[in-house]
């Protein structure tokens, strides 16, 4: 896919989730792994209307290249690079059910959401930790998302939202609207005690969709 390509689709995939209420206002940025470089959305834009020739470029080392200021999670995305070879992509949202699950005190800060269905653990995975409350911006979460994402494809910034990484542009879109749809049906099943499938039906779906 050429650069162009790529800032198109991002542009697209964007005002989707802009479209269907995952971000609202100026929340979200999403970025891209370029052969030299990175794409991320500029700070303070609206996921619903991005211009292609505005998306920020960074270089291989992250610094500012061309187009608008970039967001200022880069340290978050960084941290996802730095720790996953495989991550092509990164979508952070501040999507109301994953958030909502981040704001709660008393879950399992390694998994707070069970595998209650294959396309969350197709698409997140085994693990999806919640890291501490960083203020938006602060460089000083990117150690602990570095250290969180080693061993996860996404994460939860407790009170704040979800970050998820994927092999492409469109495959971080996908599990993130995956990890909303998880969060609401893990909120709506709270109360009610509902089967999780079991580690033999993890394992098995991790083997044949990796
Ligand atoms: P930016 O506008 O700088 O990308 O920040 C938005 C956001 O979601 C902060 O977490």
């Amino acid at each position: 896919m050429t650069e162009a390509d790529t800032r198109r689709l991002l542009v697209e995939l964007a005002a989707s989730l802009f479209a269907r209420g995952f971000s609202v206002g100026s929340a979200g940025n999403i970025s891209v792994r370029l052969d030299d470089g990175y794409l991320i959305t500029p700070t303070n834009s609206s996921l619903g209307r991005l211009d292609p020739a505005r998306i920020s470029r960074l270089d291989a080392g992250f610094a500012h290249v061309g187009g608008d200021a970039p967001s200022k999670e880069v340290f978050m995305h960084r941290a996802f690079y730095a720790a996953r070879a495989d991550a092509g992509a990164v979508v952070h949202l501040h999507s109301t059910m994953a958030t909502a699950v981040a704001c709660l005190p008393d879950l399992d800060a390694a998994n707070p959401i069970p595998p209650l269905t294959p396309y969350f653990v197709m698409r997140i995975g085994r693990s999806m930790p919640i890291v501490p409350y960083y203020r938006p911006g602060d460089a000083a979460m990117e150690p602990a998302i570095h250290a969180a994402a080693h061993g996860a494809r996404a994460v939860l910034l407790a009170n704040h939202g979800p970050v998820v990484s994927g092999k492409s542009l469109t495959d971080a879109v996908y599990a993130a609207e995956e990890l909303e749809e998880a969060a609401r049906l893990f909120l709506l099943l709270r109360q009610h005690a509902p089967r999780a499938l079991t580690s033999a039906q993890v394992d098995d779906l991790l083997r044949t969709f990796g």
